[in-house]
């Protein structure tokens, strides 16, 4: 797809091999779940390269040094349930002072129209870096509503990772929220009539969590 300002498709070797192993549908449960994990990791490794350092003075066995640690801007991560959930430990194993805010959706299986039934954010939330998580971006409508929702709360400095996204989904994100700067994993091909990722990998949530 055409680019745009703002959105980054990770392009790694060793994302690609995992997206490619979670596409499988012979791909169970728990291996699924392990590599949802490990993309989010290799994911926010990327989305995370801007943040400030600052340095402060260590005293290794040879010698004292001044060295590089993250400076003091806090971090939320905020998973769209359910999906989303899969992606907060391999975040939080880099940044495990990371607070987690949670954000429920579900989508009309007619209309692909997404309803809230959740909200929890870590408060005050104005401060601080937000990372949204969702493995799926389909029509765009969740992460878009989601967004909104955090800005509504005071949000300010927002980043959304996806690791599947259609291009309809990235270009309607991008238009909602153009300030939002969006990672993915895969642009693929389209939606199908049923807003279901092509080629995609089923769904996201069901696959994590062993549901039908
Ligand atoms: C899936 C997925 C996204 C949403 C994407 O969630 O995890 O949240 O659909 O579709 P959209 O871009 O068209 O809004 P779903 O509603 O199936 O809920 P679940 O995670 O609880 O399974
Ligand atoms: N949600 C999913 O889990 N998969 C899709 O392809 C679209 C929405």
């Amino acid at each position: 797809m055409e680019k745009l300002d703002n959105v980054v498709e990770l392009t790694h070797p060793l994302l690609q091999h995992k997206i490619t192993m979670l596409r499988d549908k012979n791909t169970g449960t728990a291996e699924f779940r392990a590599l949802v994990e490990e993309i989010a990791m290799l994911e926010a490794f990327e989305a995370l390269n801007d943040l400030q350092t600052v340095d402060i003075e260590c005293e290794t066995p040879i010698e004292k040094c001044m060295a590089p640690v993250i400076a003091g801007r806090k971090m939320a991560i905020v998973p769209i349930l359910r999906a989303g959930l899969g992606m907060v430990n391999g975040i939080q194993k880099l940044v495990p002072t990371a607070k987690i805010g949670h954000i429920g959706m579900y989508r009309d299986e007619e209309t692909h129209i997404p309803h809230e039934y959740y909200c929890k954010l870590p408060s005050p939330i104005e401060e601080r870096l937000i990372v949204v998580t969702d493995p799926m971006l389909a029509t765009g409508g969740s992460a878009i509503d989601a967004i909104t929702l955090i800005k509504q709360h005071g949000g300010k400095r927002i980043k959304f990772m996806a690791i599947i996204a259609a291009p309809e989904g990235v270009r309607a994100l991008h238009e909602a929220h153009p300030d939002v700067q969006i990672y993915i994993g895969h642009i693929d091909r389209e939606l199908n009539s049923d807003a279901y990722i092509c080629p995609g990998l089923g769904d996201a949530g069901d696959r994590i969590f062993g549901t039908k």
